[in-house]
């Protein structure tokens, strides 16, 4: 009995091993010369692509910033750069040079959709993006001394748009990544960086507990040092380093940590392209558009690449940009390529896994069917049944404690004017008797 589960332990190990060692050893991009994009089988006829917004002043500086002054941010917090609005009009132009064939010089809203996040440099980077991907031409320009034409840029609120931002509430999410930070492994990762943590916060004033703590101030010294404003002197212990960086890197990763965490986080974006794709190859897509921008953020780039299975851990650098291409084969079988861009170099196709470079679009939703959300909103719903004891004790034991006040304050106020009614009866009769 204990021999044969020995047995099979050993023989799990040995496959866990194997199977790590493969996924360190397969190499995500494919060989630069046989899959160049014009190489890949089938003609291109639709692109969703996602970028991240161009160059950004600090969101929040901390507490013993020395840069924590409007006077050295004139865009105001968070807010795009020119550095960034020409980062964007160059990723357009680029944009039209690779996708010339699928869209023409002039705009139509037939042909292409563009959809932000409501924050401003997403908002911004999409329109300095717009004016490299469409310069007005012929009966296009509008006033001769400015080569640009107003294009629409579609967005929903943060806390309603959860295909985006992916910014509303998920109660079962929230109930996950709170399960992720308790586990074992995350509360050993936390005790690793326990003294790195413990030093940021002394020395940033503000408290660094979890990796996107540590992420968001390891972003205000990186914009600070692209800046070339000098940094405090204690940071030169920690900035830099691999394990700080490491650590504010995983914080991308911990977002989708779990196929659960990807499903509800960034499911319902691949759900919405896949769907794109399939009714484009039905012929179901009102109006037949030919390409799809997604304007939003590093999360955005780190989430879906994660759920797909495709993400090398790093931070998303500014215009880091997805292409998700339908091809058609001589068959008509569609094709799904995959690019990320995240370097002024030509990007190479991702392989995906378990499916290469060229993948079936319904193989591909068959290998994220585990990310692809039925309806989000009842999955991200959590019943009192659903929960842990610890979990439904404050909510629903107050809950029951007030009610039950209430009750017995409601019976006593319906006694006492019962009694007070029966005392005023008593005496209304005697006194008509008198
Ligand atoms: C953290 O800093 C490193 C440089 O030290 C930089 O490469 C990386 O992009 C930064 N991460 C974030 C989230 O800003
Ligand atoms: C670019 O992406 C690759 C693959 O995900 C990653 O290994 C690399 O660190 C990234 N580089 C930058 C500068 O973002």
């Amino acid at each position: 009995m204990w021999n044969q589960l020995a047995l099979i332990l050993v023989l799990l190990i040995c496959v866990l091993l194997l199977g790590i060692g493969n996924a360190l050893h397969a190499k995500p991009y494919a060989d630069t010369e046989v899959y160049r994009g014009e190489t890949l089988p089938g003609d291109l006829k639709f692109v969703h692509v996602i970028f991240r917004h161009g160059d950004r002043t600090p969101v929040d500086p901390y507490p013993t910033d020395p840069y924590n002054d409007l006077k050295f941010w004139s865009t105001g917090w968070g807010q795009l750069t020119n550095k960034g609005k020409m980062q964007h009009y160059e990723l357009g132009k680029w944009l039209r040079n690779r996708y010339g064939s699928l869209l023409s010089a002039k705009y139509t809203a037939d042909e292409i959709y563009i959809q932000s996040t409501d924050v401003d440099r997403t908002l911004m980077s999409a329109q300095s993006n717009l004016a490299g991907l469409y310069k007005p031409k012929g009966a296009d320009v509008w006033n001769p001394n400015i080569p640009w034409q107003p294009i629409p840029v579609h967005t929903a609120p943060e806390n309603n748009d959860y295909i985006l931002a992916a910014k509303a509430s998920c109660p079962t999410y929230d109930y996950e990544m709170a399960a992720l930070e308790a586990s074992a492994e995350f509360q050993a990762l936390y005790s690793r960086f326990h003294d790195l943590f413990t030093y940021l916060s002394e020395n940033s004033g503000r408290q660094v507990k979890t990796f996107t703590d540590a992420s968001y101030l390891n972003n205000t010294l990186f914009i600070e040092s692209l800046n070339n404003l000098k940094l405090p002197v204690w940071t030169e212990k920690v900035y830099g380093s691999e394990e700080f960086t490491y650590a504010s890197n995983l914080a991308f990763a911990a977002m989708t940590y779990t196929r659960k965490l990807a499903r509800l986080k960034v499911g319902p974006l691949l759900k919405d392209i896949f769907d794109r794709f399939d009714h484009k190859v039905s012929g179901n897509l009102t109006p037949d558009r030919s390409a799809w921008i997604y304007s939003a953020h590093d999360t955005t780039i780190a989430n879906t690449l994660n759920a797909l299975k495709l993400f090398e851990l790093h931070s998303p650098p500014y215009a880091a940009c997805i292409m998700m291409e339908l091809r058609l084969d001589d068959n008509n079988t569609p094709l799904v390529s995959i690019f990320y861009k995240n370097t002024t170099a030509e990007p190479l196709p991702l392989v995906i896994p378990g499916c290469g470079v060229s993948c079936p679009l319904s193989k591909l939703r068959s290998l994220y069917q585990d990310v692809l959300p039925g309806d989000w909103h009842s999955e991200c719903k959590r019943t009192t049944m659903m929960m842990t004891y610890e979990e439904a004790n404050l909510s629903a034991a107050t809950g029951i404690l007030i009610l039950i006040v209430a009750c017995l304050l409601c019976a006593s106020y319906g006694l006492m004017i019962y009694y007070r009614r029966r005392n005023y009866k008593l005496y209304t009769s005697y006194a008509q008797m008198a």
